[in-house]
């Protein structure tokens, strides 16, 4: 799982840096998250190129694999502002974070703004603890665990593939359970106009803090934290994803490259 990836043909987060600013008014006193930056797990964030562009124009909707969105601690962003993100850090990792960690929103623009909002707002409350707490430990090791936990290949092993033909919230859910032994968070857009099904879009595996082992992401009777909010916050185009519904949903197949 390789593809190849255009050189210069990725992003850049100009609406992110807005919700730097959100989160600047809500840092001391939000009720989401803590102001002690306490933390209790790490959310890795898979995506779905071709959901993520379904309105956005000029996206990269032909990659054919899920990609990390990012590896977020559950309950603080933006814990230290001082630490600011400097690419030369990650130059050794840059092949990898090209192909998985493209920023598949802003495909002509500068990538490494994507990279250095994950660093500014989730990487610097990772960095609490010893195996995250420098750029590359942080970004070297959300591709470790990308690749350990090899979504793509699960997702054909269960012979489950982008389609026309609809699957169930069930056949995602029961596949990575099975592999996992945890419960992924499994988020869809909502149908649009003239559309009759949810579209899968995120899927959320978690990580406790210390160990990087799998573990559920919420606790029985937990609410669901905030994840709607960041993924709005990040720069989805509209109304953003929310946890899929039992039933039938769509895997849509990326768009065929016109050359
Ligand atoms: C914030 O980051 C700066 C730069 O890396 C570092 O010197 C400082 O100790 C950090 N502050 C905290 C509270 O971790
Ligand atoms: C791209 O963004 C990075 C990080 O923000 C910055 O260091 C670099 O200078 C930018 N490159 C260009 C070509 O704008
Ligand atoms: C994870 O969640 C599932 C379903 O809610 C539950 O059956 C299982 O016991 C949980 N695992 C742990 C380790 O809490």
């Amino acid at each position: 799982m390789a593809p190849p990836v255009a050189e210069g043909a990725l992003p850049a987060w100009v609406a992110v840096l807005g919700c730097g600013l959100t989160l600047c008014c809500l840092g001391g006193a939000g009720p989401l998250w803590s102001s002690s930056h306490e933390w209790r797990k790490l959310i890795l964030t898979q995506h779905w190129p071709p959901t993520v562009c379904k309105e956005v124009d000029s996206c990269r909707d032909t990659l054919d694999y899920w990609t990390i969105h990012g590896l977020w601690p559950d309950r603080a962003e933006e814990c230290n502002r001082s630490w600011h993100f400097n690419l030369d850090e990650i130059k050794d990792l840059l092949r990898d974070m090209k192909i998985y960690w493209p920023d598949v929103i802003h495909p002509s623009s500068n990538r490494s703004q994507f990279w250095k909002h994950e660093w500014e707002k989730h990487g610097t409350c990772a960095a609490q603890v010893d195996a995250l707490n420098s750029e590359k430990k942080y970004f070297g090791k959300s591709l470790d665990l990308y690749k350990q936990l090899d979504l793509n290949s699960v997702l054909l092993k269960f012979g489950i593939k982008p389609s026309i033909n609809y699957y169930q919230l069930a056949d995602f859910k029961d596949a990575l359970t099975r592999i996992y032994g945890v419960v992924p968070k499994i988020q869809c857009l909502l149908p649009e106009q003239g559309e009759d099904v949810q579209t899968i879009g995120q899927i959320e595996l978690c990580f406790t803090k210390e160990g990087f082992h799998l573990r559920n992401c919420t606790e029985p009777g937990e609410q669901l934290p905030y994840k709607q909010e960041a993924w709005l916050a990040e720069g989805a185009s509209t109304e953003g994803l929310m946890v899929c519904e039992d039933g039938p949903l769509f895997y849509p197949p990326p768009t065929k490259t016109q050359r």
